[in-house]
């Protein structure tokens, strides 16, 4: 069990290592702290090979704004090979500013492949807890395994964020969230806590909204454990919109304004490039990274993009009849931009294991009953033609191995990916696995058993337990395990391994482990 995430050192405290190995003094104005400036805690993501980001966000009043005044505050960094800081490698220092809400996003260079890191930042005289992060392999070597966890729809107010008290403990080399970081909205029921404020739409009230999820003490042990990547899906804005359209805002205007703060504030509270910052309502977070020769990861973004919802009339996406609109030629749920990046780096993945990191399943669902078929229009399921353009673009470049990951929907599933999802028993050619919430409740269990039964290529699906999927890659195989939390409305609580399912090399298709 790693225990970094719960040391803190004051400056005044220094021990013998950290005083042999000084932080660079920085020229600033002076400031001083009343309560910890690092009470968000810190994270590191984005890992290359030679280069990684370390993030942090100086708040000592976190859920009033951060509590700093309008100014630039210098935060020293520093970076070691070990735990104790007796080998530091490099430092460096970073202005936080008021418009970036005092985070602070250092994109660390230099390092060296495929091992681990520690980190911490300084500023104003108090020290942050030491982060462990890791850089990726050596792009030409292959490395024995890679381990990840992907977990997706952490809802605050649903329950306490044990599975990430779990996730921090294990040996993983990384973790890829897959949206749903926040909620904008309450709902559900027997909340064992509360947002306690309204809808977030301003940026202010959404860096407030990601400081409280943030504060989550097991949320912050998971990002100092390990690096992350990371993408949106929609609750990080507003539910189920689409592009420039949300239910909740009519006005594709005045809803551009409330994703332009949403896009910024989370920027702001994740470890990602500065690529990646929003300009405005637009932000790039679609992007590819390599673990050598064994594993490249494909980032989508399938919310900034998309086609309207069809067969809705405008209205919210549900589960709706079929329509000729679903259908439509024309409609995309990546964009053309992404899509032929996509394609493009689907071309050029020569990885062992290429997989799709997206927000939501991708397999086809029929809702249907007695031959009327009804689909969730807010899914793949209502974007199928761009559905088929990506699996067309897998079966045309015959990357070795293509396994798609998702989250949002609460639920696990284990499915067989066709070219063609209407000849869904037809030989797969990718394999796809949907993890399950942190906690968000999950859809009607006894309507997934009906759809499970009627969706042949759809090898698993539960949707009454909360946890996160595990990943091992290895040059045979890819073992996916669902991992499984006994209460999430305890703040403690064991995690079971509730489904193992493999991937031999070579060989697309969901097979029991
Ligand atoms: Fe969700």
């Amino acid at each position: 069990m790693r225990s970094l995430a719960r040391r803190r050192f004051i400056a005044t405290s220094l021990g013998s290592a950290a005083a042999a190995a000084p932080f660079v003094q920085v020229r600033g104005q002076p400031v001083t702290f009343t309560a910890d400036p690092f009470s968000l805690g810190i994270a590191s993501g984005a890992p290359r090979e030679d280069s990684v980001v370390l993030w942090t966000r100086l708040a000592p009043r976190p859920l009033d704004g951060g509590g700093l005044p309008d100014q630039a505050i210098p935060v020293e960094w520093q970076i070691a090979e070990d735990e104790s800081f007796s080998k530091v490698i490099a430092n460096g220092s970073e202005q936080a500013v008021a418009a970036l809400g005092h985070s602070v996003h250092a994109e660390v260079q230099g390092l060296k492949p495929g091992r681990p890191y520690w980190y911490r930042f300084r500023a104003g005289g108090a020290l942050s807890p030491i982060g462990r992060t890791q850089t990726a392999p050596a792009a030409g070597s292959t490395p024995a395994r890679v381990r990840f966890a992907f977990p997706s729809c952490q809802m605050y107010e649903q329950g306490y964020f044990a599975s990430y008290r779990d996730m921090a403990r294990r040996d993983l080399d990384l973790v890829i969230h897959l949206g749903d970081y926040i909620y904008e909205k309450s709902w559900g029921s027997n909340h064992v806590r509360k947002h306690e404020v309204g809808i977030p739409t301003t940026l202010a009230e959404f860096r407030d909204r990601y400081a409280l999820y943030k504060l989550d003490a097991d949320l912050q042990a998971a990002h100092a454990a390990f690096p992350w990547l990371a993408i949106w899906d929609d609750h990080e804005v507003a539910d189920d919109y689409a592009d420039d359209r949300s239910y909740t805002t009519r006005d594709p205007a005045q809803f551009l304004k409330v994703r332009a703060a949403a896009y910024q504030a989370y920027w702001e509270h994740m470890p990602l490039p500065a690529r990646a910052r929003p300009k405005g309502p637009s932000a790039t977070i679609y992007e590819s990274y390599r673990y050598g020769q064994l594993l490249d990861v494909l980032l989508l973004d399938d919310r900034q993009y998309r086609s309207q919802p069809a067969c809705v009339g405008g209205g919210r996406p549900t589960t709706v009849p079929d329509c000729p609109e679903r259908t439509e030629e024309a409609r995309t749920m990546l964009g053309a931009a992404q899509e032929a990046w996509l394609d493009a780096a689907i071309r050029t993945s020569k990885a062992r294991w290429t997989v799709v990191a997206q927000q939501t399943l991708m397999a086809e669902l029929d809702r249907g009953e007695a031959g009327a078929r009804r689909f969730w229009m807010d899914g793949w399921d209502g974007y199928p033609a761009a559905r088929r353009r990506l699996l067309d673009s897998i079966a045309t470049h015959k990357p070795r191995n293509a396994v798609v990951i998702g989250g949002d929907r609460h639920a696990y599933f284990a499915a067989d990916l066709a070219r063609d999802p209407a000849r869904p028993t037809a030989p797969p050619i990718a394999t796809e696995f949907v993890g399950t919430s942190i906690t968000a409740q999950g859809p009607n269990a006894t309507a997934l058993a009906a759809a499970l039964k009627a969706n042949s290529h759809v090898k698993y699906a539960r949707s009454d337990i909360h946890g996160y999927p595990t990943v091992e890659l290895t040059p045979a195989r890819c073992t996916v395990g669902f991992e499984a939390i006994g209460d999430e409305k305890q703040k403690q609580s064991p995690v079971r391994r509730l489904a193992t399912f493999v991937v031999e090399d070579g060989v697309a298709g969901v097979k029991p482990g």
